[in-house]
């Protein structure tokens, strides 16, 4: 079976592809926004002792049970696990979760694009305007702007592995890289630059607190495109030489410097602005932070370089997120395709008309539910809210369950595979992981106190976000 399965054609290709699945939304705005307001520095050393002692052993686990299995999330839980229905669920889940997060994460980059395509028209003015968030999304234009993604996030995936997930990334990451450069470098060069820089950086250990460290995990986690299936599909791709320790390093490091080094981008952009922001005012949520604030900034450049250079330093900063979000959306839209065509034996072409179709509907349900159709506004309530449809798909998908199904990584690799079966898979294309000081610290902490934290940010999350209750003071 495996000689048929496709596979990266280098070590690079599935480094640049797994980097493109972790750098998001989320590095360029909400990172460098929350480490800002969270104590700067603190926030940013707090935030890299995560993903190092926390985050990389998971990575490690999952990109070790897709390479062994050589097959998607369901199909590496049932190979692995020989059948047991209880792991089967938790491949279920790791399919499952993939599959509602495209669902929010279309919606999202549904809306960059469309900013993308409004700035190039020569629209930064409208953008800028603080009712044109509100009305946009209600417009029926956004369904033409999620056509034109749907195409795009389609054409990249009906390319399969090396023709189409690889070259993409190889593409738009190198372009990624260049455009956020580019970006820092002119922001820099502002008045007032080194105020955002300095809040950034220097840390604040007072704003420490548990909440604060469990957003930042929380963020890691995300970040890392943990709990969501990909990187076991991914590494369903790679080759059994190669090296799945180093790679998994140089994934998270890509993923943590881009974000890092987005902060250099837009908090210089926000102090250039307006130097007495107060860093505890700036919104949490990266949207209201991109089409609603950021727009405002941008349109101000034109005071300093006219309104044709504001504009293009506009299209320049949407065209950087839109890639970064086109490279996660097919990656976790991959974890279904794989699914279906590994599980049901059918063509990629179908697999994706079907996802297409399923994730579609849910899609527009979720576009519709901002204010355009009354049910699916107030879809429900919870936690003393009421809730849209958008909403429901993210706290339940994004927010509770991807901790969880990291934990099902942790308990299964450890507790059904084994941790000598991990230690042999790791070991292949990494000859030194073999009694090294890594190979005990991973073992020891997936055994031990990441599940610990996982399953305590899960139950605390489930009780704080849906019955109003806070059981562990964060
Ligand atoms: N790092 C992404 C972000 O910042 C989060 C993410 C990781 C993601 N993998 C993903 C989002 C896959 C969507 C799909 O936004």
């Amino acid at each position: 079976m495996s000689e048929n399965r496709e596979h990266f054609s280098s070590r690079l290709g599935f480094i640049l592809a797994a980097a493109g699945s972790a750098v998001g939304i989320g590095n360029l705005v909400g990172f460098p926004v929350s480490a800002t307001k969270n104590g700067g520095g603190a926030f940013l050393l707090v935030y890299a002792l995560f993903v190092a002692f926390i985050c990389l052993p998971v990575m490690m686990a999952e990109m070790a049970m897709g390479r062994k299995a050589q097959k998607d999330p369901l199909g590496s839980y049932k190979i692995l696990g020989n059948n047991d229905t209880k792991w089967k669920l938790a491949g279920f889940l790791a399919v499952f979760t993939p599959f509602m997060i495209a669902v929010f994460y279309m919606v999202i980059t549904v809306w960059i694009f469309g900013y993308l395509t409004q700035t190039a028209l020569g629209n930064l003015d409208s953008l800028a305007n603080p009712g044109h968030f509100g009305l946009f999304i209600n417009s029926y234009t956004v369904f033409a702007y999620m056509a034109a993604v749907v195409l795009v996030v389609n054409l990249i995936l009906l390319g399969g592995v090396k023709q189409g997930i690889e070259k993409a990334a190889k593409f738009l990451m190198p372009a990624l890289f260049v455009m956020l450069i580019v970006l820092v470098g002119y922001v820099l060069t502002l008045d007032n630059a080194m105020a955002g820089v300095k809040y950034y950086i220097i840390p604040d250990f007072s704003k420490m607190n548990a909440s604060v460290l469990n957003g930042a995990l929380a963020q890691a986690f995300f970040s890392l495109s943990l709990g969501m299936g990909i990187l076991m599909t991914y590494a369903s791709y790679i080759s059994k030489k190669d090296d799945i320790v180093g790679s998994a390093k140089m994934v998270a490091i890509t993923d943590s410097l881009v974000a890092f080094v987005a902060g250099l981008m837009v908090l210089p952009a926000i102090f250039s602005f307006d130097p007495n922001t107060d860093p505890a005012a700036l919104s949490d949520s990266s949207v209201s932070m991109i089409f609603v604030y950021l727009p405002k900034i941008l349109l101000a450049l034109q005071h300093d370089i006219g309104y044709f250079g504001a504009s293009a330093v506009a299209f320049l900063f949407f065209l950087l997120v839109f890639f970064a979000a086109i490279t996660s959306l097919v990656s976790i839209v991959e974890v279904p395709t794989a699914t279906l065509s590994d599980r049901k034996g059918i063509s990629r072409k179908k697999a994706l008309g079907i996802l297409t179709l399923a994730t579609g509907v849910l899609t527009v349900l979720c576009t519709m539910s901002f204010g355009m159709v009354d049910s699916l506004t107030s879809f429900t309530g919870y936690g003393g809210q009421s809730k849209s449809f958008f909403d429901v798909v993210y706290d339940v998908f994004y927010d509770t369950i991807l901790p969880f199904n990291g934990l099902m990584v942790c308990l299964f690799v450890m507790y059904r595979w084994k941790k000598a079966n991990l230690s042999k898979e790791l070991s292949i294309g990494s000859p030194n992981y073999a009694g090294s000081f890594m190979e005990k610290y991973v073992n020891f902490s997936l055994s031990t106190f990441i599940p610990i934290i996982l399953a305590t940010i899960f139950i605390n999350t489930v009780a704080t976000k849906f019955f109003g209750l806070k059981l562990f003071g964060f």
